[in-house]
């Protein structure tokens, strides 16, 4: 049996894969040839599949995606000029392989899911419909049910698991570790809500319980044996005060990787999207809205992106993100204006297209007194997805034997120092699928093939360097100190002040050591919660996840001396061409 936590477009992609859904199958693998690290072993096709999800079945990230999936598959495109775009985006640091098996075998994934019934919109002659966003050479982002692709796929994939007899389903479930037995997975622990209702909170589907949840109110923890398990466990928003990332979003399968020892990379660039709703939950204004011709106006109504960069609104997420915060603070903090209305020039009754392109978004500023086809609205950055995370190859193979990850958690080398927008879902089908199906395959009592693209690392004289790279340690406290845990309030905070949109080495170098310090009372408290049998609540354990992810963030943004991507150093404004290569840490 093959453990897939997590159930966003990566997790369902790979169960399926695992399971052997022939829909999600007829198309091969780009560039696989002879045996290595392009091609899979041979061996079974399908495996048994336990998918577990911290909430209910559909919460995740995905599920709250707005703008699409970026696919090549139109007539006046191709996956070169998309691995183009998504190269150019990712600013030095995407691994080329990695981004071409992205844009070739994305492209047959969006149409295997279109013809397996993936409401995706289309227009009256059936053809399907394309949006522009930021970056992209072409018209390419498909969408579906306006702006709620992430929520349709989300439904109809769904749909195709539970009709899958091989996969079930255990919801209410949180990862708490990966369990190792001589440097291999052997299993999850997990915290268990059975009062939530699940269809797997026995002893079924060869899980091994060892503790029984009987009909406690409480969590209980059980440990799940499994040789092969792929997280899929997205991002971490929830680091932030200001994200478009739903509740479930704080980085327990990256968190969980690190405390087992796993490799990670690039964890110094976030992405923080530019047009986030700047009242109330910070709501996801898509990328796909200005791909429709809105512009942004600082508060004296001026357009300020046509002097920033020639392409405008629709210049990589990065450059327009740190535009709008800059224009913010050089108006106080306060918010910058997202304008509509040059749309009205194509759609003359403005807010009825808004309402049918735009729906999720029409209805949730409505909810808040706007009425955007009259007045701008106001916008600001928002922490929104993560390009780093656990080092994988190019089936999701970790460093850890029988540990694979996909998505948002995964580091597979396609986003780079910034992700192109409308990549990720695609990551997650394309990748999701290679790790399900290298699960399947992969024969241990043969060794383990890890086989990750190497970093290269040339020096060039002249440039300026970090002094010191700062090494990455787990902070432990002393017995007998006290353990004051941290509370999300004060995670939050810390992480936007220090490792926000623009860092310098003096608010990091704090962070650093202020994280540490949280990091070692939230292990030291866990610790001796454990000596006396008690079990922490989910979000405590979320906290330290937050908190052991976030140290490993500051201190890898800490050691690139240099602005890149998403990565923006006040004190190194420039590129340094000397490090167009992602480091690997490892928590020792
Ligand atoms: C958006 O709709 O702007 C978000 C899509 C993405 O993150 O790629």
């Amino acid at each position: 049996m093959i453990v897939i936590i997590g159930s966003g477009a990566a997790g369902l992609s790979a169960a399926l894969a695992a399971a052997g859904d022939l829909r999600i199958g007829s198309e091969g693998l780009a560039g696989s040839g002879a045996a290595g690290p392009d091609s899979l072993p041979s061996g079974p096709k399908v495996d048994d599949v336990l998918l577990v999800t911290k909430t209910a079945f559909m919460e995740s990230n995905t599920y709250h995606a707005q703008g699409g999936i970026a696919a090549a598959i139109f007539d006046d495109d191709g996956p070169d000029l998309h691995a183009q775009d998504t190269l150019a985006a990712g600013d030095g640091l995407c691994d080329p392989k990695a981004v071409s098996i992205l844009t070739q075998e994305g492209a047959s994934r969006v149409r295997e899911f279109a013809n397996a019934g993936v409401r995706f919109d289309r227009g009256q002659d059936g053809h399907i419909l394309r949006g522009l966003e930021a970056a992209h050479s072409r018209a390419r982002v498909v969408h579906a049910g306006g702006d709620a692709t992430g929520k349709v796929l989300e439904i109809d994939v769904a749909e195709m698991v539970r009709e899958n007899p091989r996969i079930t389903v255990m919801e209410h479930a949180f990862l708490k570790d990966i369990v190792l037995r001589d440097g291999r997975v052997a299993g999850v622990r997990l915290l268990v809500n059975d009062d939530a209702g699940n269809e797997a909170n026995t002893d079924s589907n060869t899980a091994n319980a060892d503790a029984n949840a009987a009909e406690s109110t409480q969590p209980t923890e059980r440990v799940i044996e499994a040789t092969k398990v792929i997280l899929a466990t997205g991002g971490a928003g929830r680091l932030y005060p200001y994200t478009t990332n739903p509740a479930v979003a704080t980085g327990d399968g990256l968190a969980a990787a690190l405390r087992a020892g796993a490799e990670v990379a690039d964890l110094e660039f976030y992405q923080f999207h530019p047009t986030a709703l700047a009242v109330g939950e910070h709501f996801l204004v898509s990328e796909a809205v200005r791909g429709e011709g809105a512009v942004l106006l600082d508060e004296h109504g001026e357009r300020y992106m046509t002097k920033v960069d020639p392409r405008a609104e629709l210049a990589p997420r990065d450059v327009v993100a740190r535009a709008n915060f800059r224009t913010m603070q050089a108006q106080g903090g306060r918010p910058v204006m997202l304008d509509v209305s040059p749309m009205r020039r194509e759609h003359p009754d403005l807010a009825t297209f808004l309402a049918h392109r735009f729906p999720t978004i029409d209805a949730y500023t409505r909810s808040l007194g706007f009425d955007w086809s009259k007045e701008p609205i106001p916008v600001a950055p928002a922490a929104h997805y993560w390009m780093g995370g656990i080092r994988t190859d190019l089936f999701g193979r970790t460093s850890i034997p029988g540990l694979y990850a996909a998505g948002e958690c995964a580091r597979t080398g396609v986003q780079g120092a910034n992700r192109l927008a409308s990549n990720s879902l695609l990551e997650g089908l394309v990748y999701g699928r290679r790790a399900g199906l290298a699960a399947v395959r992969d024969d241990l009592t043969r060794g383990w093939a890890f086989a990750p693209e190497p970093f290269r690392n040339s020096a060039i004289p002249g440039m300026p360097v970090c002094q010191q790279p700062m090494t990455l340690q787990t902070p432990t406290v002393r017995e007998g100190d006290t353990a004051t845990p941290w509370d999300r309030d004060a995670i939050e905070r810390m992480m936007w002040k220090g490792v926000g949109l623009i860092r310098d080495d003096g608010t990091l170098d704090a962070t650093v050591r202020d994280l540490a310090e949280g990091l070692a009372a939230a292990n030291l408290a866990e610790s001796r919660r454990r000596d006396r049998g008690d079990v922490a609540d989910v979000t405590t354990l979320e906290n330290r996840n937050l908190l052991a992810i976030g140290y490993v963030q500051a201190v890898a943004a800490i050691n690139r001396c240099e602005s890149r991507g998403a990565h923006t150093r006040s004190d190194f404004p420039q590129i340094n061409p000397s490090l167009a290569h992602s480091v690997a840490y490892r928590l020792q």
